[in-house]
């Protein structure tokens, strides 16, 4: 089990990755353009690798073949033990997987709604296969029944793909896709910061504080 910060900001990464939780990051072109819309991909890379540590996965923003495995080239080599290609699911895409895998390129596909794609992507080679969470739900589909069937068909067939799981909306979204069979959901930084927070911890903390601070005096 692992927990992935879906995030594009240096700063969050390094703020959160100080708790000691994380283990990786994902990023999507829609992140970055919307976190850091003036910035060049390839700083922003950059700085993830430089303020984390395990896995970064970064999509790429090409549309055939050819350009895909030229722009995959480009983000290995920032850290080729680090990245992981992302990969939106297509024909395309899974060509492109499967040609970066003999070469021993990590991947994660990604944009995946339904457990049929996903195992696709998993026989393909895909190192990990990107489940959205909140957009299967956005179409009035219960998401969990896809998480089982794909941790189910991976976990029967012994293939190596790991399921994350993304597109969180809120903390329940994490607690269900844990239940239901992922092995990485991939959290925003508001989402996770919620997760610390618990109103009774609150009033508890400030109870033993406020006893402890008014020791000895009578009451
Ligand atoms: C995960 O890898 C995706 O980048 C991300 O979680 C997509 O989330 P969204 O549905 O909020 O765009």
């Amino acid at each position: 089990m692992a927990i992935f910060l879906d995030s594009s900001d240096p700063k969050e990464i390094q703020d959160l990755f100080a708790w000691g939780c994380l283990s990786g990051v994902t990023t999507n072109p829609l992140i970055i353009a919307k976190e850091q819309p003036d910035a060049v991909l390839s700083d922003v890379v950059k700085a993830i690798l430089a303020v984390s540590w395990g896995d970064v996965s970064v999509e790429l923003t090409t549309e055939n073949e050819k350009d895909m495995l030229v722009e995959a080239e480009e983000y290995c080599a920032y850290d080729p033990k680090r990245i992981v290609i992302k990969v939106p699911m297509s024909e395309h895409g899974l060509r492109v997987v499967h040609a970066l895998t003999k070469k021993g390129v990590k991947t994660n596909v990604t944009c995946l709604m339904a457990m049929n794609q996903a195992y696709l992507a998993a026989l393909a080679g895909a190192t990990y296969v990107s489940i959205f969470s909140g957009r299967v739900r956005d179409m009035g589909y219960d998401v969990r029944p896809v998480i089982a069937a794909t941790r189910d068909v991976i976990d029967r067939e012994e293939l190596d793909a790991k399921i994350i799981v993304g597109s969180m909306r809120h903390i329940m979204d994490v607690n269900e896709a844990l239940e239901a069979g992922a092995h990485v959901p991939t959290i925003t930084p508001p989402i996770l910061r919620k997760m610390v927070w618990n109103p009774r911890t609150e009033t508890t903390i400030e109870e033993f504080n406020s006893a402890w601070r008014n020791r000895g005096k009578k009451k």
